[in-house]
């Protein structure tokens, strides 16, 4: 029988991780990532393809749901200073790499990378090259704010050879947008999407967000049916994370304008069914691709995986994180760089890799992450296959999901043939099933965002 969410939440704690890495960011340790870095990077292997971030912390404008690391600037002058340090902290890589390491993909996020004009793309795609060796699939992935792109934004993407944009949209209704402080039209949107298709190189993806102020469902079903017109490859659909106490701009939005529970779950039910009418695949947990894209044939073949910047098809063990606040994810750990603007180009400026906090993974850890991330992208994990690759360190991970599994009151997951799979109703609760192997969730007081 169907259980009410709310009692779900209730029982389970309304809040749970995003699992774009395991352990999560908030357990990293502050003063290690230096170190780390350096022992992470002597294991390297030349010959190993690796994936590039790069990530720009400003913005022309600031939308009060924003819960990205980025700052509001009216100048651009700021940015190509930030642009001055990229280029410096991508050539100390280098150095201290000694190789062009082959690279498999870049991806620009932020923050609003849309924001570069075309001598900042330039430049970086000109260190890019000096640094690595770039292989000839490789994806180009930007993020954009269409209210950024000029003729010489368009010109840039293309020269840094731009196949991926993803396109901010959130919502189309314009009572929604005043109360998130981002207007942008549907018209100027299209136009940004026609225009990034016009090479025809150029695939896209949308964000849309759900459990935003204001929102009714009958504003939400008109921004995805908005949203579905634009014909994107893939769509990304969020739950607004409401975290106010991390982003102080965040109590620019009324908790009276937010939905419910129950909404919230309501309109990430309909908005799910909607894509799905229209010929998507549901991917992960908040994705959605048309079936002969890229990331809908990994989905359908065990082949999905899930990075900071949500899911993807990347395979590479190693991901770079450049610029402020950038995480490097390194077979053996992760690497924070320093936060604060300033302390990142304090850093570069004194000729040393920016690196603040980090994480060296243990073996128990290795199991867990494994664990979560494939019960992230196929709902279901395999303790044989556990079994197989870890053997006995696989056990405490096995007997602690086992434990809570039985535990559970609303079969949110099964244990059949030696293995848990997300039952239907566990669905929208897949972090909260994820969040039963692992071993760090309630230390150290982190408060994450809600669960649904
Ligand atoms: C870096 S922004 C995308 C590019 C560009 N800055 C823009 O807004 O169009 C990344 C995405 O994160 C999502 N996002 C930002 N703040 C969020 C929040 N508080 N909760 C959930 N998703 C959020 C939005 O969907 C946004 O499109
Ligand atoms: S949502 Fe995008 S444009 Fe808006 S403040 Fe955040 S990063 Fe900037």
């Amino acid at each position: 029988m169907p259980h009410d969410p709310a009692a779900i939440l209730a029982c389970h704690g309304q809040r749970a991780p995003r699992y774009t890495s395991y352990p999560t960011a908030p357990h990293f340790t502050s003063g290690s990532g230096s170190s780390l870095q350096g022992a992470f990077i002597e294991t390297l292997d030349p010959k190993e393809p690796v994936s590039v971030y790069l990530h720009i912390p400003y913005c022309d404008r600031l939308c009060w749901f924003c819960g990205c690391h980025t700052k509001h600037t009216l100048r651009y002058e700021p940015v190509a200073r930030y642009v001055d340090s990229l280029v410096e902290e991508i050539r100390l890589f280098r150095e201290r790499v000694g190789c062009r390491l082959p690279l498999d993909r870049v991806h620009f996020g932020g923050g609003s990378p849309s924001m570069l004009r075309s001598a900042e793309f330039h430049r970086l795609n000109d260190a890019l090259d000096e640094a690595f060796e770039l292989l000839p699939d490789a994806e180009i992935a930007v993020e954009i704010d269409p209210s950024d792109v000029t003729p010489e934004t368009l010109e840039g993407l293309r020269l840094i050879g731009l196949n991926r944009a993803s396109i901010g949209v959130q919502d189309f209704d314009p009572d929604v947008q005043a109360v998130i402080n981002r207007p942008q039209s549907f018209e100027a949107t299209r136009d940004v999407v026609t225009a990034l298709r016009a090479g025809g190189l150029c695939t896209v993806n949308i964000d849309a967000l759900y459990g935003l102020p204001r929102q009714t469902p009958e504003r939400l079903m008109r921004t995805i049916d908005q949203v579905i017109s634009l014909e994107p490859e893939r769509v990304a659909l969020f739950g607004y994370a409401h975290v106010p106490w991390v982003k102080t701009h965040q109590k620019m939005i009324a908790d009276a304008d937010l939905p419910d529970e129950a909404q919230r779950f309501a309109d990430a039910r309909v908005s799910a069914e909607r894509l799905i009418e229209a010929g998507y695949q549901a991917v992960g947990i908040d994705h959605f691709a048309k079936p002969g894209d890229r990331l809908a044939r990994a989905a359908r073949e065990g082949r999905l995986h899930r990075n900071f910047q949500g899911y993807t098809v990347d395979e590479c063990r190693t991901l770079i994180g450049f610029g402020a606040s950038a995480i490097s994810r390194y077979p053996g750990g992760y690497v924070q760089n320093a936060v604060p603007i300033h302390l990142y180009k304090d850093r570069v400026a004194a000729d040393t890799l920016p690196a603040e906090k980090g994480y060296g993974l243990s073996e128990d850890d290795v199991v867990r992450a494994y664990a979560i991330e494939r019960l992230m992208c196929d709902f279901s994990v395999d303790f044989a296959d556990l079994d197989a690759r870890f053997g006995a360190a696989a056990r405490p991970a096995i007997r602690a999901a086992t434990l809570k599994l039985a535990t559970d009151p609303f079969g949110l997951a099964r244990l059949e043939d030696h293995r848990i799979t997300v039952s239907e109703t566990g669905r929208p609760f897949t972090r909260i099933v994820a969040s039963w192997f692992d071993a760090y969730l309630d230390e150290g007081g982190v408060q994450y965002s809600k669960a649904v």
